[in-house]
């Protein structure tokens, strides 16, 4: 396993990570994520992701009784979370990063994790309504509290971030350290483009989601939607307009030559194409099934292997999309 620095600050984080998003507790029970997370803690990942709004909490307490069991070392791996979609529909406690939510929120995290303090704590959106500086002295307080060690942004647009960064530094506050954004071959503009700055003038670190497009770029679409798929589970019906698009679908069967000639597979070279990216400190995986996981962390091996001409072809089938499905 590699390991890059997460931005500009001294923590190494492994460079494919694991997150929970839709399985944890949907498709992956605690027994089964304690083989998931062993399996990828094995292969050297340090870096466990998760959201307060996953399964509603229920993922933070999969995790947090997986972690139980497994008894790492605290030192030996990060864990995140992530805030603001909130748990209750009621006001100042949905879609918000209002100082009292986010000291509410931190709190349920851990004791539903188990833990004292998560590694990373992300804003999980941005909230057009609260004053930034709010939000950022909230942050820099959960931070000397020593309930998160950094924090970062998910899903902000550049001169959100750029603004958080400008008003801590005024106050000589904690800064955000990092970003978590979309970034897979269909996903490619505002992380190549718009955050350009961010990694070059900030140095700015950024742990990607969906690397498979919610598994899309596996090929597992290709011939409709498997029954144990999460384009099937209930309230993940809005996936199937993803998967099912035609011109999506034309890159995926387009990209099978490629992975062909490579020796590997289609999941492999998706990610190992992020993992070419410098300006990623490390991409998130998904999986339900250990097999999976052993699939995707092979994709380091293909790294080597997108070669220029490669990348050429590969862009020549996967030219930039509009992002029109960031959440
Ligand atoms: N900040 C945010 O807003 C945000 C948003 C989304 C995700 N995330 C983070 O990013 C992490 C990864 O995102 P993701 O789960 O969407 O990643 P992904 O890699 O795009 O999709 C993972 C899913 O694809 C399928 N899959 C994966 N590998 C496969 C393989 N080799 N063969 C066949 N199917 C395979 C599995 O689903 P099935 O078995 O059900 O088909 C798996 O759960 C999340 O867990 C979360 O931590 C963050």
């Amino acid at each position: 396993m590699n390991y890059r620095h997460l931005g500009r600050t001294g923590i190494r984080v492994s460079e494919l990570s694991f997150g929970s998003w839709v399985t944890f507790k949907n498709q992956v029970d605690v027994d089964a994520a304690v083989e998931l997370m062993a399996a990828a803690y094995d292969a050297g990942v340090n870096f466990f992701d998760n959201a307060e709004v996953y399964a509603l909490g229920k993922s933070e307490e999969v995790m947090g009784a997986a972690l139980k069991r497994l008894k790492w070392r605290r030192g030996s791996y990060l864990l995140t979370t992530k805030v603001y979609w909130g748990l209750h529909d009621h006001v100042n406690e949905k879609d918000t990063l209002n100082r009292k939510r986010l000291i509410e929120a931190i709190n349920g995290s851990l004791a539903r994790l188990q833990h004292e303090y998560v590694d990373v704590l992300y804003c999980h959106y941005a909230d057009k309504s609260t004053p930034i500086e709010e939000t950022v002295w909230a942050m820099h307080n959960i931070i000397e509290w020593g309930k998160a060690l950094y924090w970062g942004t998910s899903n902000w647009n550049a001169d959100e971030i750029v603004s958080a960064i400008s008003i801590a530094e005024r106050h000589h506050l904690h800064k955000p350290i990092t970003e978590q954004p979309q970034y897979n071959l269909f996903v490619r503009e505002r992380f190549e483009k718009e955050y350009a700055r961010l990694f070059q003038d900030y140095g700015y670190g950024s742990t990607t989601w969906s690397p498979l497009a919610s598994g899309m770029l596996t090929g597992k679409y290709l011939k409709g939607i498997p029954k144990d798929s999460r384009a099937n589970l209930k309230g993940y019906q809005w996936l199937q307009k993803n998967v099912k698009d035609k011109g999506r679908l034309a890159k995926v069967r387009a990209l099978q030559p490629i992975a062909k000639e490579l020796g590997c597979t289609l999941s492999q070279v998706a990610i190992a194409w992020c993992l070419k990216n410098p300006n990623i400190s490390t991409v998130i995986l998904g999986a339900t099934r250990e097999e999976q996981l052993h699939e995707n962390l092979g994709a380091q091996k293909v790294v080597t292997k997108l070669t220029p001409k490669v990348m050429e072809k590969i862009d020549r089938i996967f030219g930039i999309e509009k992002d029109e499905d960031d959440d």
